[in-house]
């Protein structure tokens, strides 16, 4: 892992009451069992707290490794991560517009936008995640603007709208009330403004993902009040140790997911579910040489991401 000295001086902010109604859903563990008694009665609060330390302590780990490819962007001013490259056939031209990337941890995704030709702006709860965004912004010589605040306080702390809202790839699994979600999406956008998604499929969320070589229903599929618990020690990106490794996920059925975001104003334009994932959800899942995983056997039988593209009305 690469020591990355990170920025000082960003302040996170930390507003006493929550916009959203707190609470709801489930997610991926092993570990549910036992950390279960911690979830059952701690404000949201907690949860945040938790989850703003769990991904402080990811962030150095992230910023020096090779799946994120910082130092690709500093060495290579046409790269662009994974992630981008994948949704730019989706989302279509950004050249002109502006773009809030919501959940944009490191940045790399929101430089790569930029890099096609939006101005952008990320948000994010982790001070480390943003400092570190500034920080490759600054090294890589692409413009961005990244800003701390968490979910639902981002409509308070960034009060402007944006052409395009972009969130994804493991997002909204730390989030707890998708309604609440989708209303600081649509609040960003004027009418006729692009909102865009891609994630993990929540079925896929729901399966037992590190005992079983089977396909096993194991953790909720709708959205729960209590969240999963799980300690993670190692994150999937880099080597080293995770220092803060509690954290609290949220599922969120397909459903609820696009209901919310109707219910909160916009059109639903087009639905895509995957077959395939940029990550290894489940033990089974081979790579394939496009650098996609996959199941090796009837694929047919599950869905491991999808996305959605939707207008503000
Ligand atoms: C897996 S990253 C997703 C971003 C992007 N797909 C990536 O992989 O770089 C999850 C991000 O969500 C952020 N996050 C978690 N809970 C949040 C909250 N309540 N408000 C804002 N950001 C949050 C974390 O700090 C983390 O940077």
């Amino acid at each position: 892992m690469v020591d990355v000295p990170l920025l000082e001086g960003l302040r996170v902010l930390r507003p006493e009451e929550h916009a959203a109604d707190p609470g709801h859903t489930s997610h991926i563990s092993s570990m549910t069992r036992t950390l279960r008694r911690h979830t059952q009665s701690m404000p949201l609060d907690h949860y945040r707290e938790t989850n703003r330390a769990h991904w402080d302590s990811r962030t150095p780990i992230h910023y020096g490794s090779d799946e994120y490819g910082v130092s690709r962007f500093i060495s290579d001013l046409q790269h662009l991560s994974g992630v981008v490259t994948y949704d730019k056939v989706k989302l279509g031209d950004v050249i002109g517009k502006t773009l809030l990337h919501l959940q944009c941890h490191i940045g790399t995704d929101t430089i790569s936008w930029a890099r096609l030709g939006a101005t952008v702006t990320g948000t994010d709860l982790s001070e480390k995640s943003i400092e570190a965004a500034t920080r490759l912004s600054e090294d890589c010589g692409t413009p961005a603007r990244f800003i701390v605040s968490e979910l639902y306080d981002t409509p308070a702390v960034v009060g402007e709208k944006f052409d395009i809202v972009y969130t994804g790839v493991g997002a909204i699994c730390w989030i707890p009330d998708i309604q609440g979600w989708a209303e600081v999406v649509s609040s960003f956008l004027e009418p006729g403004g692009t909102f865009y998604m891609r994630e993990g499929h929540p079925m896929m969320w729901a399966l037992d993902w590190l005992d079983n070589d089977e396909l096993r229903v194991k953790f909720a599929y709708f959205e729960t009040k209590e969240p999963e618990a799980e300690e993670e020690h190692e994150t999937y990106a880099g080597v080293g140790v995770v220092e803060s490794p509690l954290n609290y996920g949220w599922n969120h059925g397909i459903g609820e997911t696009l209901d919310a975001l109707i219910r909160a104003g916009l059109r639903i334009d087009r639905v895509e579910e995957y077959d395939e994932c940029e990550w290894q959800g489940l033990p089974m899942m081979i790579q394939e040489e496009d650098g996609l995983w996959r199941l090796p056997e009837g694929r047919e039988r599950l869905p491991l991401m999808w996305s959605v593209l939707a207008t503000k009305v």
